[in-house]
């Protein structure tokens, strides 16, 4: 039958990772959609830095590419805001489904994109935009949309629990531990998102968003990174058995004076805590992602793996680009408009 015909947008690390493992498991991808998938094009500021990608697929027009009448799904690894907003809207119009690894795009503007998905009848996938190849999005929105979740915390910045675990490991200081990580590549050149926390804040919006059946914007968590944590500060959280993890953490809470228990809203934050060395999330070492999660029915849960990297990410992405398929397939879009009929989120001052 005809192919899926997908247009890439950006080829970084995790779109090169995407092109790799399309190529490599083009047969089993065949099968498990039912027709074989096919690159209509790679969108790229330059093209000349794309010796890997057949020339006749690369454009520097991402606006026809994603409108183009052929294109069947967009997939998105270019990250930001604008113009990746303008383009995946434009997308929708045209009647495409996206699948999108962009936290901060989706924490700024999920909603938005929903509707204007659901408008259109087509899908809006993101899987990869939290915690790479960990699934959490689909377990969240899926698996456990038939219990209640209290709270669900997570080690989702892998840079920064590999400055932290350095810390713990060698008694060194912040500034000596974020060089180590600058130069093994964990930390980018500019390592601010991650450092200050905007990276884990994202990414926190994303889940509390579908933990709490809410609307959830990076604007609403609370936010404060790890720069000013110093070596005393790790030592002295070891001396009474504990270790320092910067964590994001979303839950439901009742106004102050009010028992949390059933509490109507959802309060969201992301700073460095001090967490027991027996609980599990202590054990989250180097650059690794883990999430916590504590619900009425299902009880304590934990999801652990690979954050970030190309081929980690690539494989969220592939996942989604799979589900995508099967709904066309099926003559459904998904995963359906998210209602936020859900909690409100409550600033965290009033909390
Ligand atoms: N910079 C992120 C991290 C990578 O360190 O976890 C993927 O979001």
């Amino acid at each position: 039958s005809a192919p899926l015909k997908v247009a890439l947008l950006g080829c970084g690390t995790v779109g090169g990772a995407v092109l790799r493992l399309l190529d490599q498991q083009a047969e089993d991808l065949a099968a498990r959609i039912g027709r074989p998938v096919e690159v209509a094009g790679v969108a790229v500021r330059r093209p000349d830095r794309h010796p890997e990608v057949p020339a006749h697929l690369l454009t520097t027009d991402a606006h026809g590419l994603v409108t183009r009448p052929d294109v069947d799904l967009v997939v998105e690894v270019i990250g930001g805001i604008e113009p990746v907003r303008s383009l995946l809207l434009a997308a929708f119009e045209a009647g495409k489904s996206v699948v999108s690894a962009n936290k901060a795009l989706l924490a700024d503007d999920g909603s938005a994109l929903h509707h204007a998905a659901a408008k259109a009848g087509v899908d809006l996938y993101y899987e990869a935009s939290v915690a790479g190849a960990i699934p959490l999005l689909r377990p969240l929105r899926e698996s456990l949309a038939g219990d209640q979740l209290r709270r669900v915390v997570g080690i989702v910045n892998g840079t920064t629990n590999y400055i932290l675990s350095r810390m713990a490991e060698t008694g060194a200081g912040f500034t000596e531990a974020l060089a180590e990580a600058t130069e093994l590549g964990y930390a980018e050149a500019d390592p601010t998102a991650d450092v200050d926390g905007f990276d884990a804040a994202a990414k926190a919006a994303i889940l509390a968003s579908l933990a709490f059946h809410t609307e959830v914007t990076a604007a609403d968590v609370y936010r404060e990174g790890i720069s000013a944590v110093t070596a005393t500060d790790v030592a002295r959280a070891a001396e009474i058995g504990c270790t320092v993890k910067l964590l994001a953490i979303c839950e439901r809470v009742a106004p102050a004076g009010e028992d949390a228990e059933g509490g109507d809203s959802v309060a969201v934050r992301v700073h460095p805590a001090m967490i027991p060395t027996t609980h599990p999330l202590a054990a989250v070492g180097g650059a690794f992602n883990a999430v916590f999660v504590e619900a009425e029915a299902a009880g304590q849960l934990m999801f652990y793996g690979q954050g970030a990297g190309g081929e980690p990410t690539a494989s969220a992405v592939l996942g989604d680009l799979v589900a995508v398929a099967r709904n066309r397939a099926a003559g459904v879009a998904g995963p359906g408009v998210t209602t936020y009929a859900g909690l409100p989120a409550r600033p965290i001052a009033e909390t």
